[in-house]
C-alpha cells in the first residue's frame, strides 16, 4: 500500500465489484431471479475481499463482504420468523489440503482446552445446494416453517411445506418441541422437465435446480409449490425441548426413525484419511445422483464437543464445508450461432473463448431459446458466466453487463433464412419463436426429431452415432422409416456384421410393443416431456381420443395448463405430425393403452373423476392418486363441473373454493377412503 491511498484502478474495481454484487443480490433476494450462480457470486466476492485485504483503506461499512455470512434480509412478502435457534452456516475447506489444515486446527484447540482428542470421531453427509430450512414441531404437530433468511430471521413458508410429500405433517413419541433442519431441492429430472414446459409455454426457465426450488418455496399460492416435485433432505436439528442427543450420528437416526428423509450414505470417520477418500467418493459420484450436491460436510460426531469447540461468527469449529470445484466459469462470447430445433425453431447457441468447467473445456454453451437470450440480454463479445453440471450441456446463464465498460455490442437475431434448409425464416405475430417453415423437408429438424425419437425409444444398437449414419446415408429419413430398416441393408455397413445387424432389427422390432405414453413422448411435441405424455396417454387412453379433445379438455389433465393444451392442439392439427403419427401407426406402434394397461382402469369408481388439493393428513398425494386409479378413477388436476369429487386436506388454496362454486363433493380423507372401499 502506498501512502497516495490506493491505485486508483484498484478503486475503480472495488466500486465496480460493490455494484455488480449489490445487482446480483437484488436479482436473486429481492426479484426471485437469480443471473448467475452461487460460484460465480462467490468468486466476486472473493475478488472484492481480496482487494480489500491488499488496499484496506478501500473497503467501506456498506461493503457485501461485511454483512454476516450467508443470506440477507427476507422480503417482506412473508411474515418474518424468529428461528427458535440461529442457523449457522459453514467454513469452507477447498480440497484436501485446506480440509486437513482444518483437522489439524481442530487438534490444536481442543489440545488448548485441554481435552484429550483420542475418541474423535466424524461423521460426513453430502452438502445438498437447495434452500435451507427450518421446521418446527410442537407435541408432534409441524405447526410452523421457515427459510433461512439472514440465519436468525426468516420466511414463514409453512402453507407451502405442507405440499411437500416427504415432510411429516405429526410425528409419534415426540418431544415437546423440536426444530428440524434440513435443505428443500427439486430433483434433477422434474427440473428438466420443468424448464422444458416453461420453455414451450413462453415463461422463462430457471438457471438450475436451486433456483427452481427458490422459486418455488417462496410461492405465495401453495397450489404452484404442490405442482412441483420438491423434497427434503434433513441434517440435523435446532432447538429441543424434551429430547437430547449424545452424538450427530445418533441425532441423524432419531430423525430418520421419525419418518425424515436422511441421506443413507452418512460416513462415520476416526480419520482424515478416511474423510478425503470419502469426500472424493461424493465429488466423482455428484452427477450421477438426482440431486445436486456443491460439496461435503464433515462434522465431530460427538455433540458435546460441539459446546466446547464453539462457534466463530456464523461458522462453528465443529464442522467444514469440503466445496467441490466450481461448475461455473467466466468467458467470453464470441458468436451466437443458430440450429434448427426438431419443431422447426431457431435455437441459439453460444461459441465461447474454450474455457475449463469442472474439469471439461467448454467451447460451446445452449443459450436455450430466442426468447431466453433476449431476456438474458447475452451479446457477442460479451463476458458470460457458463455452467455445466452432469451430462447437461453446458449453458451460459448470464452475461457480466458491467464487463461491457462502454463498448456496444449489438443483439444476436435469428438468421432470416433456416441454417439447415435455406428456407426463409417467419415469425408468427403472436409468437416469440423465429421458425423455419419447412416442417416436413427440412433436414435439420429431421435431424433433431430422430435423435429424439431414438433417444425417447430407446431401442440397444441404435445409439445417437448410428442413428445420424444412418440418416446421413439416406437410409432412414424420418423415425417411421427406422422400422423399415433392413438387416441386409444395415450389414453392409462398417462396424456392422450379420449377427449385429439382425440383432438391431430385433431390437426394433421390440420397440414397437414401448407403450403409448412413451410412444407419445417420442414423437417430440412441444412441451410434451415423458410425464406430461404419460399423463396425457393415461388421461385419453389412445390417440384417437386424444385427436378428438378440445384444448379445454386437454386441460383436464394433471399438469398441463391452458398455453399448453392449446398448443399441443396446434400441434395435432400440424400435417407433418398427423402424417408421422399415421405412419407409425401403419408400422405398428401403440396408439393407445394396451389391455392390461386399461384393466388397472376398470373398477368400482371407473369414470369417476378426482381433484386433489392441500394436505390429508396421512396419504400423500402420490397415494391417494395411485389409490384412486387402482379403483378405476381417473384424477385431474382442476376443478370443473365434470369433476366428481374434490378430495380436500389442509391449507386447500383455490380448488376448495372453485368446487363449492361449481357444486363438485368434497371429500376428507376419510371420506376419499369410504369412496375407495365403496
Ligand atoms: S449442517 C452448522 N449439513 O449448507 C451446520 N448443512 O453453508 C449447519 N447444507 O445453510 C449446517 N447440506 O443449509 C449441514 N448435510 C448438511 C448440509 C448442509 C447442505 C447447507 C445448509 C447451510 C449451508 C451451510
Amino acid at each position: 500500500m502506498s501512502a497516495s491511498g490506493p491505485p486508483a484502478q484498484a478503486t475503480k474495481r472495488a466500486a465496480e465489484l460493490r455494484t455488480e454484487i449489490g445487482d446480483h443480490d437484488r436479482a436473486y433476494y429481492v426479484d426471485d431471479d437469480p443471473r448467475i450462480g452461487d460460484d460465480a457470486y462467490d468468486a466476486l466476492l472473493d475478488e472484492l475481499r481480496t482487494l480489500e485485504a491488499e488496499h484496506p483503506e478501500l473497503l467501506t461499512a456498506d461493503s457485501p463482504t461485511q454483512r454476516v455470512a450467508g443470506g440477507t434480509r427476507p422480503s417482506d412478502r412473508f411474515v418474518q420468523v424468529r428461528h427458535l435457534e440461529p442457523m449457522l452456516s459453514l467454513g469452507n475447506a477447498r480440497g484436501a489440503d485446506e480440509f486437513r489444515a482444518w483437522e489439524q486446527r481442530l487438534h490444536n484447540r481442543l489440545r488448548s482446552l485441554d481435552i484429550a482428542p483420542g475418541e474423535l470421531r466424524f461423521v460426513s453427509e453430502p452438502k445438498i445446494d437447495g434452500i435451507a430450512i427450518s421446521l418446527l414441531y410442537e407435541n408432534g404437530e409441524f405447526v410452523r416453517g421457515a427459510t433461512r433468511g439472514d440465519g436468525t430471521i426468516g420466511e414463514d413458508v409453512t402453507h407451502n411445506l405442507r405440499t411437500i410429500e416427504a415432510i411429516p405433517p405429526a410425528i409419534d413419541d415426540p418431544p415437546t418441541k423440536i426444530e428440524v433442519r434440513g435443505e428443500i431441492y427439486f430433483p434433477r429430472g422434474a427440473f428438466a422437465e420443468l424448464n422444458e414446459q416453461r420453455a414451450s409455454e413462453g415463461l422463462s426457465t430457471f438457471a438450475n435446480p436451486r433456483n427452481a426450488t427458490a422459486g418455488t418455496i417462496r410461492q405465495l399460492d401453495p397450489e404452484i409449490t404442490a405442482s412441483r416435485p420438491l423434497s427434503i433432505w434433513c441434517y440435523g436439528t435446532g432447538a429441543r425441548e424434551g429430547i437430547e442427543f449424545a452424538t450427530h450420528s445418533e441425532e441423524l437416526e432419531w430423525l430418520r426413525s421419525h419418518g425424515f428423509k436422511v441421506q443413507g450414505d452418512v460416513g462415520e470417520h476416526e480419520t482424515a484419511d478416511e474423510i478425503v477418500e470419502r469426500c472424493q467418493w461424493w465429488e466423482q459420484r455428484r452427477e450421477s445422483l438426482d440431486f445436486e450436491i456443491d460439496g461435503c460436510v464433515v462434522k465431530v460426531d460427538q455433540r458435546g464437543l460441539w459446546r466446547e469447540l464453539g462457534v466463530t461468527g456464523r461458522e462453528p469449529r465443529w464442522a467444514v464445508a469440503w466445496k467441490f470445484p466450481p461448475i461455473t466459469a467466466t468467458t467470453r462470447l464470441n458468436k451466437v450461432v443458430w440450429n434448427v430445433g426438431r419443431t422447426g425453431r431457431l435455437l441459439p447457441f453460444a461459441m465461447l473463448e474454450p474455457v475449463h468447467v469442472g474439469g471439461v473445456t467448454v467451447s460451446t454453451a445452449t443459450l436455450h431459446n430466442e426468447e431466453d437470450l433476449a431476456r438474458k440480454d447475452a451479446r457477442e463479445g460479451d463476458e458470460v458466466v457458463v455452467t455445466r453440471a452432469g451430462d447437461v450441456i453446458p449453458q451460459v446463464i448470464a452475461p457480466l453487463i458491467q464487463r461491457r465498460e462502454g463498448r456496444r455490442l449489438r443483439r444476436a437475431k435469428p438468421p432470416k433464412k433456416c441454417p439447415a434448409c435455406g428456407t426463409e425464416t417467419i415469425k408468427p405475430e403472436d409468437s416469440v419463436w423465429t421458425i423455419c417453415p419447412n416442417r416436413r423437408g427440412c433436414p435439420g429438424q429431421n435431424f433433431q426429431l430422430v435423435k429424439h425419437f431414438r433417444g425417447a425409444m430407446d431401442i440397444e444398437g441404435l445409439g445417437e452415432k448410428n442413428a445420424m449414419r444412418f440418416l446421413d446415408q439416406g437410409l432412414i429419413g424420418d423415425p417411421a422409416s427406422i422400422y423399415d430398416l433392413s438387416a441386409e441393408r444395415v450389414a453392409e455397413l462398417d462396424g456392422f456384421g450379420e449377427t449385429s445387424a439382425n440383432a438391431l432389427i430385433v431390437e426394433i422390432e421390440r420397440s414397437k410393443r414401448s407403450p403409448f405414453g412413451r410412444v407419445l413422448y417420442a414423437l417430440g411435441l412441444p412441451g410434451i416431456g415423458y410425464v406430461n405424455a404419460n399423463a396425457i396417454a393415461e388421461h385419453f387412453g389412445s390417440m384417437d381420443a386424444l385427436l378428438a379433445a378440445d384444448a379445454d379438455a386437454i386441460t383436464e389433465v394433471e399438469g398441463i395448463g391452458p398455453i399448453l393444451a392449446e398448443q399441443l392442439r396446434e400441434e395435432l392439427a400440424d400435417e407433418a405430425v398427423l402424417e408421422l403419427i399415421d405412419r407409425l401407426r401403419e408400422r405398428g406402434l401403440r396408439f393407445e393403452l394396451s389391455a392390461a394397461e386399461r384393466r388397472a382402469e376398470s373398477g368400482p369408481l371407473e369414470g369417476k373423476t378426482f381433484v386433489l388439493t392441500g394436505t390429508l393428513p396421512e396419504l400423500s398425494r402420490d397415494e391417494a392418486t395411485r389409490m384412486i386409479r387402482r379403483a378405476g378413477g381417473k384424477v385431474t388436476g382442476s376443478v370443473s363441473k365434470n369433476t366428481d369429487y374434490l378430495v380436500a386436506g389442509d391449507s386447500p388454496g383455490t380448488k376448495l373454493a372453485k368446487a363449492e362454486e361449481v357444486g363438485t363433493e368434497i371429500l376428507d380423507e376419510d371420506g376419499l377412503r369410504a369412496v375407495l372401499a365403496g
